[in-house]
């Protein structure tokens, strides 16, 4: 007997149809001769209704461990159900209990939780509505990912998570070692020594694939990666995670604006494929989360990003009829109210700004001629802030060489990175997308610790 998902037959179930589910009981209601118990598989967010008559064997034994958590597997035939807002039920001809849930210890009732409350049980928290919906629409926008670049020809390479390098050069670089670090071997300067280390040298884990995607780009013309990055930044704010997913296409033989195009055709793709595929979850975040999900989505598929180049946003932001918290002014970074501000207020939409001051990006992105600024960009999102953060890199070896010894890095350790400037080099350029605040964007959830399973943040990596 095959095992039917509860998604497949509430879509096109029909009526006597001999099917065997299994799944988490949601709720239970005891009637007089027959017991309603709901049962969820993780497949939508509906549960399929199961009727439980008196007359089954063991009725009353059943009932009383069919209680919300417990597990099930339940053997019967599909009947109209007379009951509203559903159109089939499960009559039960036998019921399998894997495992009953006490409910007198069982953490998740009917009433609702916060969601602070509910990262206390992680390992029980993707039995809700809200993240069942929310993990639904990660699988949905991983998908979307891959059909998009797929349908376009570029390969998906996949670039290392323990590197030597550090591809931002902001220093926020978890070590990676096998030292003993109760007597860690040391130099004669005092030093760890970490050519002792497994990798003879001091590891890290990758902040961004950019690096080794910008090799493979040098064969294969376009290619992304997509994989777990890792942060050291001690930023206890809703938009950060010190271990988060980054989608990062690179493509050779492409400007500032064809990477822009293809960013903003990228977002559009994601949110139009997960309209179409998790209709119900999608709904539910606008009824539930936040009313705005389903217009913001709109917006997004049948509106032009807007675009700016960062000194034009430098010169709106001081015109602004408020104040920020932190200072504006040209060469400053801007700060998330910043960004929100612009996305929010003034384009009320997302918005592409482009060519930042030189000290404020990182040492690969392309100097414009002025020499003060770089080609940059960044798709700033409402309530988000930045969810893209890209360039055209610098494929001039010469400038390049002095970009890097500007920002003080060790030139020697990217020897293999110059060589790309030496043999055969292109205009190329890429990006990179947070997916946990493309995740964030599309459900209207506040909290980017809600859009992961087991989110890791400073003192924060139960589960
Ligand atoms: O702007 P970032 O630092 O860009 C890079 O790493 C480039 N190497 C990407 C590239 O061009 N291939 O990071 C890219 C995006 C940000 O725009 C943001 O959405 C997300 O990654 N991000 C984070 N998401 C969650 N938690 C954090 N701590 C994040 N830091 C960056
Ligand atoms: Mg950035």
């Amino acid at each position: 007997m095959t095992i039917r998902r509860i998604v497949d037959l509430l879509r096109h179930g029909q009526p006597d149809d001999t099917v065997t589910i299994q799944g988490w009981v949601r709720t239970k209601r005891e009637q007089k001769e027959f017991t309603f118990v709901e049962v969820n598989d993780g497949s939508a967010m509906a549960g399929l209704q199961v009727v439980l008559n008196q007359d089954l064997p063991d009725y009353a034994e059943v009932i009383k461990i069919l209680n919300t958590g417990a597990s099930v597997k339940v053997a019967g035939i599909l009947v109209v159900s007379p009951a509203k807002g559903q159109r089939i039920e499960l009559r039960a001809d036998t019921v399998t209990v894997y495992g009953d849930a006490d409910p007198e210890t069982y953490p998740l009732q009917k009433k609702r939780h916060s969601f602070e409350f509910l990262r206390t049980i992680g390992h029980l928290r993707s039995r809700t509505n809200t993240l069942g919906a929310v993990f639904r629409v990660r699988n949905a926008c991983s998908t979307a990912i891959h059909n998009f670049f797929q349908e376009r020809g570029f390969l998906w390479v996949h670039t290392p998570i323990i590197t030597a390098s550090d591809c931002e050069g902001a220093g926020e670089l978890f070590t990676v070692t096998s030292l003993d670090l109760g007597s860690v071997p040391k130099t004669k300067t005092g030093d760890i020594d970490f050519e002792q280390d497994f990798f003879g040298r001091r590891a890290y884990l990758t902040v961004s694939g950019q690096l080794e995607a910008e090799i493979l780009a040098m064969a294969f013309t376009n290619v992304y990666t997509f994989g777990p990055t890792f942060r050291a930044e001690n930023s206890n704010t809703s938009r950060h995670l010190a271990e988060f997913w980054m989608v990062e296409p690179e493509m050779a033989f492409c400007d500032l604006d064809g990477n822009i195009e293809l960013a903003e055709a990228f977002l559009k793709y994601v949110f139009q494929y997960v309209l179409e595929t998790c209709p119900e979850d999608m709904e539910f975040f606008n009824q539930r989360i936040d009313d705005s999900v389903l217009a913001t989505a709109d917006n997004i598929i049948n509106n032009e990003f807007a675009q700016i180049t960062y000194t034009d946003a430098i010169a709106l932001l001081e015109k602004a009829d408020r104040t920020f918290e932190f200072p504006v002014s040209w060469g400053l970074d801007l700060q998330s109210e910043h960004e929100r501000y612009l996305a929010e207020v003034q384009f009320k939409k997302p918005v592409i700004v482009t060519d930042y001051p030189t000290q404020i990006k990182a040492f690969y992105m392309r100097l414009n001629d002025n020499g003060k600024t770089v080609r940059a960009m960044d798709i700033l999102a409402p309530k988000i802030g930045e969810i893209v953060g890209g360039s055209q890199r610098e494929e001039r070896l010469d400038v390049l060489e002095r970009r890097i010894d500007a920002q003080g890095m060790p030139k020697e350790s990217l020897w293999w990175y110059l060589d790309l400037r030496r043999y055969g080099t292109v205009p190329h350029a890429g990006f990179g997308l947070g997916f946990e605040r493309l995740v964030q964007f599309m459900t209207g959830m506040t909290n980017i610790r809600d859009v992961i399973p087991f989110p890791r943040t400073p003192l924060s990596a139960e589960f």
